[in-house]
């Protein structure tokens, strides 16, 4: 399974980069803003140029089919990781999944966002999508259950043989990565601040606590024997 990071802040993607845990990174129009990145492309070209060859979701910000087809091809020329989010549906309920089989066939890598049905998610595999992204918390926010959803799409993956890879998205509790990754996720893109609570337990650090102060007594214990054997031998 994959670790993607759901952010736009440098800092942050710096230092989980450098812990080796990162398998790529997706935003949204939401992340970039809520991030300070207020020039897409400026943003997008310098988030590309940090993840080295791994894939980077920008999405597309128009309501508009033609103009999302028009988008994503300025977005795909910015870099090669570049991968372009296209919403299942657009805010009129118009389908996006003839973007997202115009792009693949342009050989455009499409990662179809906001998924919160099984229906939608096989859907988007059948268009062509690279990445089909189940949105966990906007799930349960309807009162449905995310692991079914993300469990059945990976089976129906699996049995007709559709490369297309779950990406687990809207975390919103640590829970959800558990469960997420349980489920069959291909990947998880994970805000920073879960990445922290992940890697976190306040019993791990007692122990570690317990492990230093009794090296440290260990250290004063052949310091003493030392000087012992020291003081004999005068
Ligand atoms: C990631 O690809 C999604 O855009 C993101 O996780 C959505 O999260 P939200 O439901 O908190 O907006």
């Amino acid at each position: 399974m994959q670790i993607f990071i759901d952010s736009a802040n440098q800092k942050e993607i710096e230092n989980w980069l450098q812990q080796g845990i990162v398998d790529g990174l997706t935003t949204n129009p939401s992340i970039m803003f809520k991030d300070e990145v207020y020039d897409i492309e400026q943003g997008a070209r310098r988030l590309c140029a940090l993840l080295g060859n791994r894939p980077v979701s920008v999405e597309v910000t128009t309501n508009d089919c033609e103009q999302m087809i028009q988008q994503a091809r300025i977005f795909a020329r910015w870099a090669q990781n570049v991968v372009v989010k296209i919403p299942v549906i657009n805010e009129n309920g118009e389908s996006c999944l003839g973007v997202i089989n115009a792009l693949t066939r342009e050989g455009i890598l499409v990662n179809t966002t906001a998924i919160l049905s099984f229906n939608q998610a096989i859907l988007a595999a059948k268009a062509g999508a690279t990445y089909i992204s189940i949105f966990s918390g906007r799930v349960a926010d309807e009162g449905n259950d995310p692991a079914l959803v993300i469990r059945n799409v990976r089976q129906w993956l699996d049995a007709w043989d559709y490369t297309a890879k779950i990406i687990v998205g809207s975390i919103r509790t640590v829970m959800d990565i558990q469960a997420a990754a349980l489920a069959g996720a291909h990947i998880i893109t994970i805000p920073p601040p879960f990445l922290a609570k992940m890697v976190d337990h306040k019993y791990t650090r007692e122990t570690v606590r317990q492990f230093n102060q009794d090296a440290g007594k260990a250290l004063q214990q052949i310091a003493r024997v030392h000087a012992a054997s020291a003081s004999g031998r005068k």
